[in-house]
């Protein structure tokens, strides 16, 4: 995907009304916004990940190339809306895409999902070889510290924040610990509860710092915003991977830029699977209601400066892709 088309284009052309939406103001300049913070994203990449050496060129192929950007999104996003530090957010911004991407790198890995398609690209291990691919993600996400640490017009306490709420994240009771569920899960079936659960990890916890990062940025705020932006990034956490999986069964793999329908091939327990695709659905609509309910609860000076926010949350639903 260009890095200045609509990052986060919806289905359909006009998302479909709801009712928890129509308290919350609108962002009509939300496509114009999204853009642009999308080749924002892609600067701060280039600029993270020179290409000197072959690791470095598979560092930079597996994080800079497409992607729907998703996760700085929400960092920006809540940092406009808590009034947060510039330079703090492009930092978060940048880490946190780092680290997602080095995810994916693994996740692709023969020993993981075994796929051959990625952003519409062959994966980081079919072009460089598994081991630099291995090594690719592992220096993607330890170049995430780095970029969080390299600022000093960042606060100390900041950066150290950012890196405990992304290393958290990150690791064994996040996306790593989600991962390996979701590995020990492939070809048994889990009950909603730990379905739940694992994606709330495997997903869910990289998007939640993402929101909770963007509020870290503004550490003047205290803690008036911490509740609401954490159910709120709760639900579309959730909402998030649940999609993921609808969209493994409903679209095909041009559109998905990766491959389709692998989820039923290799026996992975979803909710799709669980409950079917109409429930999955409802599922994901509701968590989106939750989401929108959650910023109801903002302080008035946030709440009036969430739009942002309220469009992620529908777009993480509507989403074709
Ligand atoms: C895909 O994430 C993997 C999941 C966590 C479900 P995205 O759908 O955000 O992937 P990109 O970054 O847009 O490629
Ligand atoms: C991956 O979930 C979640 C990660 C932590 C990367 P999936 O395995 O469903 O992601 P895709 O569908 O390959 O992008
Ligand atoms: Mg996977
Ligand atoms: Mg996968
Ligand atoms: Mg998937």
């Amino acid at each position: 995907m260009a890095a200045n088309s609509n990052p986060m284009q919806t289905a359909s052309a006009t998302p479909a009304p709801d009712a928890a939406a129509v308290t919350l103001p609108s962002a009509p300049d939300f496509d114009a916004w999204a853009s642009e913070r999308a080749t924002r994203v892609r600067v701060l990449l280039d600029a993270a990940l020179p290409q000197r050496e072959r690791l470095e060129q598979a560092m930079h192929y597996a994080a800079a190339l497409g992607g729907k950007r998703v996760r700085p999104l929400l960092v920006w996003a809540v940092g406009d809306a808590v009034d947060a530090q510039p330079q703090a957010l492009d930092a978060a911004a940048c880490a946190v895409e780092l680290v997602h991407a080095y995810s994916l790198v693994h996740d692709d890995l023969p020993c993981m999902d075994d796929d051959v398609l990625r952003r519409g690209q062959p994966t980081a291990h079919v072009r460089f070889g598994e081991a630099l691919a291995l090594l690719a993600g592992d220096a993607l996400q330890t170049r995430a510290f780095e970029v969080l640490t390299a600022d000093a017009a960042v606060p100390a306490a900041v950066q150290a924040r950012l890196c405990a709420l992304l290393a958290r994240a990150a690791g064994a009771d996040g996306m790593a610990g989600g991962q390996a569920v979701d590995l020990q899960a492939t070809g048994r079936t889990l009950d909603i509860d730990a379905l739940g659960a694992m994606h709330r990890r495997k997903t869910g916890a990289l998007l939640k710092a993402s929101v909770l990062m963007g509020l870290a940025c503004a550490p003047q705020r205290g803690d008036d915003c911490a509740a609401a932006l954490g159910a709120y990034a709760d639900a579309i956490g959730l909402a998030f991977q649940v999609v993921d999986d609808l969209l493994d069964v409903s679209a095909d793999s041009a559109t998905l830029g990766k491959t389709a329908g692998k989820d039923a091939r290799q026996g992975k327990s979803t909710f799709v699977s669980l409950l079917g695709a109409d429930a999955a659905l409802q599922l994901a609509q509701r968590l989106r209601d939750d989401a929108l309910g959650a910023l109801d609860a903002l302080p008035p000076a946030v709440r009036a400066r969430s739009a942002r926010l309220a469009e992620l949350a529908r777009r993480i639903v509507s989403r074709s892709h």
